[in-house]
């Protein structure tokens, strides 16, 4: 292998799909949002989704389905639907919901999210919806695949071929949709204004030179995980719009390094996870500086005083000054709405670095397939 002796570029760098697929984050957002914002009239156009602003209004609950990093879109999804949209939403593990006898009906929008379009969970999971009586819309990456073929509508996630086991590019462009999507069902319910519209738009605009902004940044997370790759139990915590947040960044660790990783939403702390914390259970905590930044600065207060250590992932902009956190990534200030789509990218590095210095194959992770047919 070349390596370092001649290129300069680490021979791991050389060598495997996920940081290429990293990497591709910033250029593949570029092509989604040209793809989807008409550059004259900024308006956002999902040419390819045939439901009218007309039928999207008549929906009355959308319920968003997955498995894996797959079900962490659809958890942000949720959220991005009840405040962006003000619809009722909600989110299920594909393997629990076909085995639900759930309430849906024609008013019922059901979002399947799949990567590969051939996970068995979620073909179930999206029969039981379409019995149910809803409509399934499915949000894929493969043209052709058994969910784009048995869904009522298609929206693509566009991220291009995805070589690496650990989702990472596809969750971005999962995210990325789902968010134009809620603001696509925003306008047809009338719940977001001019106004909210246009900065919404206008921010989004920005996104992709963010997460470049946060590549960039791949020296110092290595250099962080050169500390933290001895570790063999970590915890992720976020609040709201970054617990899903949290559960991908342990996902993405348990998934490449085989460390044991848990997520947990900030606020469960008291309630079990703090008897885990000592000087051997480094805390990672998704911090962005939104509206839930002092409760989570009292988080890590609260961990650091029971000896654990603490990696923060905080925006640019917050006081470092009052965070305990023995290190803090920083990523570019953005609105709260925004934050899943820039905290996700950190946690890829980290464990992505993590990995690399455990000697880990990080393409082909053991025990685990790119996808799972079978249910
Ligand atoms: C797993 C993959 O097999 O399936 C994960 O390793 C993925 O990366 C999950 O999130 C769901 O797959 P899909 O294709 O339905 O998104």
């Amino acid at each position: 292998m070349l390596g370092d002796k001649v290129t300069g570029i680490p021979n791991h760098e050389l060598s495997n799909f996920m940081l290429k697929e990293i990497h591709e984050q910033p250029s593949v957002l570029v092509d989604i949002i040209e793809g989807r914002l008409s550059r004259d009239s900024n308006k956002l156009e999902l040419l390819e989704l045939n439901l009218s602003d007309q039928q999207l209004k008549s929906f009355e609950t959308v319920l968003f389905i997955g498995m894996g990093t797959s079900l962490h879109a659809g958890m942000v999804g949720k959220l991005w639907f009840e405040r962006i949209a003000a619809i009722k939403a909600e989110s299920d593990n594909s393997s629990e919901f076909k085995d639900r006898n759930p309430i849906l009906n024609k008013k019922t929008l059901a979002i399947s999210i799949s990567q590969s379009g051939e996970t068995g969970d979620t073909l179930s999971a999206m029969k039981t919806a379409k019995e149910s009586g809803a409509t399934v819309l499915n949000i894929g990456n493969v043209e052709g695949s058994p969910a784009s073929k048995f869904a009522d509508h298609n929206l693509s996630m566009a991220a291009g071929k995805e070589i690496s086991v650990a989702a990472t590019k596809s969750f971005e462009c999962s995210l990325l949709t789902l968010y134009m999507l809620a603001i696509k069902m925003g306008l047809a319910r009338n719940s977001i204004n001019s106004a909210a519209y246009n900065s919404m738009i206008n921010e989004l605009s920005k996104l992709p030179k963010m997460v470049t902004k946060i590549l960039e940044t791949k020296t110092q997370i290595e250099e962080l995980c050169s500390y933290y790759y001895k570790y063999n139990h970590f915890l992720y915590l976020g609040r709201n719009l970054n617990f899903p947040i949290a559960l991908e960044g342990a996902l993405k660790l348990k998934e490449i390094s085989y460390i044991h990783a848990e997520g947990y939403p900030s606020g469960e702390l008291k309630h079990g996870p703090m008897a885990l914390i000592d000087k051997n259970m480094p805390v990672v905590v998704v911090m962005s500086s939104d509206s839930f930044f002092s409760r989570n600065l009292n988080t890590v207060s609260e961990i650091v005083s029971q000896g654990g250590k603490v990696i923060s992932v905080v925006s640019e902009d917050s006081d470092t000054r009052s965070n305990k956190a023995d290190n803090v990534i920083s990523i570019p200030k953005s609105s709260d709405l925004l934050s899943p789509l820039l905290t996700a990218i950190p946690l890829q590095l980290l464990a992505y670095y993590i990995a690399i210095k455990r000697g880990c194959n990080v393409d082909q992770p053991r025990n685990l397939t790119k996808s799972v047919p079978t249910d």
